[in-house]
């Protein structure tokens, strides 16, 4: 292909994709500049203006011409916005990759760059898969190309290499006959407050206290999965894979907060929102940091859990029709939470809660069932009116 006569033009009415010009090399080298290009990308770190000028000037021309790759500058706005283009792997698979300006993130732009390219791909190119890449906790690619429709993401050990430095990369691909749409929920992890607690999501800031309740005696008694001890590390591990819970549409984890301090008080979570069998239950799970105990924190946190559990998809809740919850026998602070909540006891199983110390106790099971909550009741009786 001649550059750039031959460069398609793409849009759809808010981007353009389009072949590069030499007035992008000044805006190019900016948006190189941003401590995000240079953490989530393999650009030279320190970014000359030689580099952003062989970039656009020797590479994308020549990389066009021998079609190894396709790399068309994004408008938006009336200015350059950015770069995404296609690697070709051969044999009708290749790899996105692409960047934003600073100052126009956040408007959709990539999500909508994106879609225009693996249209091309597929409709143009004749590609049958596209591939996306990005190294571990770059939560907004990762939003982009979920948006866009890539799916079966993996987690891939030492995968992406980024200036001599192995690197954990997520992948995901989408195929020609796929839909551009996202697949599967990304939950939301809503501020909710009420019963004089916050639920919110979980921060790095939170990971001294995360770090004192989970290594407390208790906690590590009851919850036996748990590292011993529990480090920084494991506290930063657990908050980040908060947000894996929701990505992946498994679970939505809270910090539960003092709506005073904004502190850390304990953590609550209803997961197995994929359950294979019957998706359309919730476990609730929870811990409490050990200064927050016995004033009814954990009980509150839990309604406001199951208020939003229960909550219509529409609405901008879980859509849930049954929750689930289970506690070791001995463990009375537990079932007494549940039971102020209005779960049910339905049974007991026997020796299925493994202690560290190698022996087993009985374990309790609860329910709650949607129609038995009063806001199910109310929304009901508002149909019926
Ligand atoms: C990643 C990047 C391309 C996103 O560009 P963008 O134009 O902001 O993307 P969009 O607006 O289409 O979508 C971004 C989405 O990610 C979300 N997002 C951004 N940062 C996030 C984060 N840390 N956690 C969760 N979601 C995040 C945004 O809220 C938005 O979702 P929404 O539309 O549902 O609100 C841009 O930030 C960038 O260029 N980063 C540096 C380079 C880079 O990482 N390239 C990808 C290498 S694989």
């Amino acid at each position: 292909m001649r550059f750039p006569d031959d460069v398609p033009v793409l849009t759809d009415g808010t981007v353009t994709l389009r072949a590069h010009t030499t007035a992008d090399i000044g805006p190019a080298y900016e948006t190189c500049q941003d401590p995000e290009m240079q953490r989530w990308t393999t650009i030279p770190v320190p970014y000359l203006q030689e580099h952003a000028v062989a970039f656009l000037t020797e590479q994308v021309p020549a990389r066009w011409a021998d079609e190894s790759s396709y790399a068309w500058a994004i408008e938006y706005d009336g200015r350059y916005a950015g770069t995404v283009d296609l690697r070709d792997r051969q044999g009708g698979v290749g790899e996105i990759g692409f960047a934003v300006s600073p100052w126009a993130r956040g408007n959709g732009v990539m999500t909508r760059a994106v879609k225009l390219a693996v249209r091309y791909a597929f409709d143009s190119a004749g590609w049958h898969r596209v591939i996306w890449r990005a190294y571990v906790g770059n939560w907004g690619s990762r939003r982009v190309a979920w948006k866009a429709g890539f799916r079966s993401l993996v987690t891939m050990p030492e995968e992406g290499l980024q200036r001599g430095v192995r690197r954990d990369e997520w992948v995901a691909s989408i195929t020609r006959d796929d839909e551009l749409e996202p697949q599967g929920h990304w939950w939301t992890i809503p501020v909710v407050e009420g019963n004089g607690v916050r639920l919110r999501p979980l921060e790095a800031k939170d990971a001294e206290r995360v770090m004192a309740a989970c290594n407390d005696e208790r906690t590590q008694l009851w919850l036996a999965g748990m590292p011993s001890p529990y480090g920084l590390d494991d506290a930063h591990a657990f908050i980040e894979g908060r947000l894996g819970l929701a990505a992946d549409g498994d679970g939505v984890s809270w910090a539960i907060a003092d709506p005073e301090t904004d502190d850390l008080l304990g953590n609550i979570s209803a997961f197995d929102l994929r359950n294979r069998i019957d998706p359309t239950i919730a476990e609730i799970g929870y811990w409490a940091h050990p200064d927050a105990r016995g004033r009814g924190v954990m009980s509150a946190a839990v309604g406001l859990a199951i208020k939003h559990a229960f909550t219509p998809l529409d609405d901008g809740g879980l859509g849930r029709r049954r929750l689930v919850l289970y506690a070791a026998a001995p463990n009375t602070a537990s079932a007494h939470v549940a039971e102020v909540n209005g779960f049910t006891r339905t049974g007991l199983a026997r020796a299925a809660s493994p202690r560290r110390d190698g022996t087993y106790e009985d374990l309790i099971s609860f329910d709650l069932l949607a129609t038995e909550h009063p806001d199910y009741r109310k929304l009901l009786e508002n149909v019926a009116d």
